[in-house]
């Protein structure tokens, strides 16, 4: 099959990321993201590559945006909502309304933020030898497929001041809210940012979330311990896991597939996708903490979805109609398959035995 025959009659999220003209992968997970093959993006005076995450379900997209060495992005705004995560390289982002005041930050590997909604926003490459890149989750899928109307979505001069009103300290700081939630507009570098206590998953783990420029998408980042793993659990789609610190692997697998379950190894700069209600688990494996940044839908302001039924249970027992599976109630292989990991990378298990 040709790859353009893929998308022949889909969507009109996908005829429009094929009419930019750049690399389009179609992956469950992507080893390292920093390897990622990038073309011309002549829209963007950039370079690109959409990664198409079937388990997604058309709800977000996700691409790597490079910027060449000394180069700048062309300005643009747009009517769906973009998460950034700094994968390499070091710059700067101006951000604006028409007729307001420009507001610029400065980011690095490691840096995390939004734009604030249909904002003019323009990068700029700080440094003149090398590339600097981008790994971008963004709602375009939705707001295309529902308006389908590029005139509306790129050309739109409505102002959404509550996203962003131009104060010139938009950029700093940020306040710690319930739910280990901490809203801000930018985070310098969300691989060393303090986190918090997190019980209910299991595996010693702490965890913050990150609610970027009154944003309907999300983030949060979680770290577990050396020779631990987390508790398997379910949810709907779309979350986006990117690995910023230690190696391991995760499982994959959909209730009663248990026989087939996928394994995910994964090392800093994997992203992996679980799909709707699909069951994963992350094991640590390596010498120092484990951390990942998972961008998804979910905001605890602004829920695109209720997490009524089933769906909504995510710390409850599947013993009790939930969708966690706690650590005396795993397949024995889940503990085996990991303490043969460790062996063979010479890490202790720290896990407590199994009642
Ligand atoms: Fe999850």
């Amino acid at each position: 099959m040709k790859e353009e025959d893929k998308y022949e009659n889909s969507t009109t999220h996908r005829r429009w990321i094929q009419s930019q003209k750049i690399p389009i992968l179609t992956e469950s997970s992507v080893p390292n993201l920093k390897e990622v093959a990038v073309a011309p993006w002549e829209r963007l005076g950039a370079y690109g590559s959409y990664i198409v995450f079937d388990a997604i379900d058309d709800l977000l997209d996700a691409y790597i945006l490079e910027i060449g060495g000394g180069g700048a992005v062309k300005p643009e705004r747009h009517m769906y909502e973009e998460i950034f995560y700094v994968l390499s390289g070091r710059g700067a982002t101006t951000i604006w309304n028409e007729g307001g005041p420009k507001r610029t930050f400065e980011w690095h590997e490691g840096s995390l933020f939004a734009i604030p909604l249909n904002t003019q926003h323009q990068f700029f490459n700080a440094q003149a030898d090398s590339p600097a890149r981008f790994y971008v989750v963004s709602s375009a899928p939705l707001v295309m497929n529902l308006f389908h109307d590029n005139d509306f979505i790129f050309n739109n001069p409505y102002l959404f001041t509550n996203r962003f009103d131009g104060r010139q300290d938009f950029f700093d700081g940020g306040q710690a809210t319930p739910g280990r939630v901490w809203e801000t507009n930018f985070v310098e570098d969300v691989r060393t940012f303090p986190l918090l206590d997190w019980k209910e998953r299991g595996g010693g783990g702490i965890n913050r979330r990150f609610e970027l420029a009154n944003s309907t998408l999300t983030c949060h980042v979680s770290q577990f311990p050396v020779g631990t793993y987390k508790k398997a659990h379910r949810h709907g789609p779309g979350a986006n896991v990117i690995i910023i610190a230690g190696q391991g692997y995760s499982m994959l697998w959909k209730e009663g597939g248990e026989k087939d379950r996928v394994r995910v190894d994964w090392n800093v700069g994997s992203v992996l996708v679980p799909a709707d209600m699909e069951f994963h688990q992350h094991f640590n494996t390596g010498a120092e903490p484990a951390k990942y940044l998972a961008i998804r839908w979910g905001s605890r302001n602004y829920p695109l979805f209720k997490k009524v039924g089933e769906r909504g249970k995510v710390y409850i027992s599947v013993k009790d109609g939930g969708n966690q599976i706690e650590y005396e109630d795993e397949d024995p292989i889940i503990r085996k398959t990991f303490e043969e990991a460790l062996a063979k990378n010479g890490v202790e298990c720290k896990m407590p035995p199994l009642k």
